[in-house]
């Protein structure tokens, strides 16, 4: 697989170092799907978690690991064991359904949600459910919702994990628009981020063009 910074770099002709586009025909042609108005919600779901696992695989790359012995039936060994206490941040509705992919690669991690939504005239992020603790953060916060779109709720979620004292923040997200990178970059320039693809722009509505409409209403059938 191949990261590449290059459609983002198009648009915004600014040397970026922290934002990932996954380039790979897998994801275009889950995208693609993906973006399908006639795609179902159970097939919607099923997508957004295939692209997870895309994300994931990039964005642990830099996991903390130490060594362990292993016993194999022929002799022992030295193996590799994650080190890192890692948190997955669900930004619910939609972030739910990222949950399971991410917690059947790294079973150990915790699992904070967070409940966010846009306000419809606004688009300001309205936070409405945050039960981080207040103590004891963990070594890396990854950050899961399949749209960045203004930036503000990923921007919201951050801020809840840097309070916490999060010390490596991770956003990952199925499509983004460039506003919202910049706006997260802007505001998070030490966070990376990891997208599986970087659209045209937001609309006047502030929905992503050309998007995939809401990922909350299509994966719940709402
Ligand atoms: C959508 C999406 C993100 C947010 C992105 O959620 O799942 O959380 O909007 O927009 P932003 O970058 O401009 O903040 P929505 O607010 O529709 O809530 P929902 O998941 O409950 O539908």
């Amino acid at each position: 697989m191949c990261p590449t910074k290059s459609s983002y770099e198009k648009i915004t002709a600014a040397a970026v170092s922290q934002i990932f586009e996954i380039n790979h025909p897998l994801v275009h042609h889950h995208i693609s799907a993906l973006r399908e108005v006639s795609t179902s919600a159970s097939e919607f779901r099923r997508l957004i978690r295939r692209l997870t696992i895309f994300l994931a695989y990039e964005a642990t790359k830099d996991m903390g690991v130490i060594d362990r012995t292993v016993r194999t039936p022929m002799k022992t060994t030295t193996g590799n064991v994650i080190n890192d206490k890692i948190g997955i941040i669900p930004i619910i509705r939609a972030g739910l359904v990222m949950v399971e992919p991410l917690l059947d690669l790294i079973p150990s991690a915790e699992v904070w949600h967070l409940g966010l939504y846009r306000d419809e005239e606004t688009a300001q992020a309205i936070e409405y459910y945050n039960k981080l603790p207040a103590s004891h953060p963990v070594d890396v916060g990854f950050v899961i919702d399949p749209m960045l779109a203004t930036g503000g709720s990923a921007i919201s979620a951050l801020s809840a994990l840097d309070q916490w004292g999060v010390p490596k923040l991770k956003l990952l997200s199925v499509i983004a628009a460039p506003e919202g990178i910049r706006a997260v970059e802007a505001a998070f320039p030490q966070a990376q981020i990891f997208v599986c693809a970087v659209d045209e722009r937001l609309d006047k509505n502030r929905f992503i063009i050309p998007g995939l409409g809401d990922a909350g209403d299509r994966a719940f059938n709402t």
